[in-house]
């Protein structure tokens, strides 16, 4: 057995390790329709040991910036960085970034190769890099990290005959085995039990603990970003509308948007507040404040009384910078 490394704590350095700098992906529209602005302006900072949760209702852009942190996805406009220097799209430079900079997905997504045994599964990311070291001892220190221990007993096991747990831990294994720096981890609990779920974040937490690791997760769970996360940012079509310590922003949410998705949380205090208008759609972005259309303090009459219902439908209230301080992208708030 592996005695589990004792746990210490890693506090957040202040410079960022991974930046997007007013990134945008815009994907062009089909039969002469607008292009769709999946990001549009984003700007977003995440620092050594830091849990980043980026939240926000389907089709916002989670995905898209995730991807574009990720170098999968060229930036039409904007730039990411990576340990102060810009990414490049080809070559050899992005080769090594894809092994600081790893991908989680969940497991069901088909990560995992059925007909691959957990050994090859995990070995895959060696043989891709050209990994000239002791493959074995990398693969058994990997899955015993995911917490699959002894490591050995899994090695030719396939995906079928683990738990979806398992199969979880294995692919986070998979990214492990490359010593990254950052995960960027999309929906990565989104089909698991609860209890299941507890135990895979709880994983998330120890990694950053003892490795010092900083991770993106993507998630429209608040829930779960409340469990794991340092820091939120939360997303609505394209653009990161409100930011800050998790605590802060989820304890105390300032955007009418972040209210609104709180307020239907089962534990939720009030009336939960249903959105009306239509729902985003990202080749047709409102003009003044992108959210202006559904927004329940604009249609209350409150932004009126507080004098800048004609700034919430004229004014873009401008892209937050990413810095990690709390901060929220609203005319009424801002006001107040
Ligand atoms: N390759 C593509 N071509 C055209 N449009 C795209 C493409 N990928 C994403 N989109 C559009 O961009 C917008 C953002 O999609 P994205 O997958 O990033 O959202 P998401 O927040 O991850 O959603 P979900 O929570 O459902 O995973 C959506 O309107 C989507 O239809
Ligand atoms: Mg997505």
């Amino acid at each position: 057995m592996i005695p589990t490394p004792p746990i210490a704590s890693v506090t957040p350095t202040t410079t960022a390790l991974l930046s997007a700098h007013r990134v945008h992906v815009a994907f062009p529209g089909r039969h002469g329709a607008s292009d769709a602005r999946a990001v549009d302006g984003v700007d977003l900072d995440i620092r050594r040991g830091e849990i980043v949760a980026l939240v926000g209702e389907s089709g916002c852009g989670k995905t898209t910036l995730a991807r574009t942190l990720l170098g999968l996805v060229t930036p039409t406009d904007g730039r990411v960085t990576f340990d102060g220097r810009p990414l490049e799209y080809s070559g050899h430079s992005l080769k090594a970034y894809r092994k600081r900079v790893q991908l989680v997905l969940q497991d069901p997504s088909g990560s995992l190769n059925p007909r691959h045994t957990v050994y090859d599964a995990v070995a895959e990311g060696l043989r891709i890099h050209g990994h000239r070291g002791d493959e074995q001892a990398a693969v058994a220190g990997a899955l015993s990290r995911a917490g699959l221990r002894p490591p050995e007993r899994f090695f030719l096991r396939y995906p079928h005959e683990l738990s979806g747990g398992q199969r979880q831990r294995v692919v986070i294994a998979g990214a492990l085995v490359l010593e990254p720096e950052l995960l960027v981890a999309d929906e990565p609990v989104a089909s698991l039990d609860a209890s299941v779920r507890g135990e895979i974040l709880a994983l998330l937490l120890r990694l950053r603990d003892e490795l010092g690791l900083s991770a993106l997760v993507v998630t429209h769970d608040l829930g779960l970003a409340w469990n794991i996360a340092d820091r939120v940012a939360v997303m609505y079509l394209g653009r990161i509308v409100e930011t800050g310590p998790v605590e802060q922003v989820l304890t105390a949410p300032r955007h009418p948007y972040t209210q609104a998705l709180l307020s239907v949380l089962p534990e939720a205090p009030g009336d939960p507040v249903v959105l009306t208008g239509e729902p985003p759609d990202p080749s047709r972005v409102p003009s003044g404040c992108r959210f202006h259309a559904r927004c329940q303090i604009l249609a209350g009459g409150e932004a009126e009384r507080a004098g800048v219902a004609e700034a919430c439908r004229t004014r873009d209230p401008g892209i937050l910078t990413g810095d990690g301080t709390a901060q929220v992208a609203c005319h009424w708030a801002a006001a107040r």
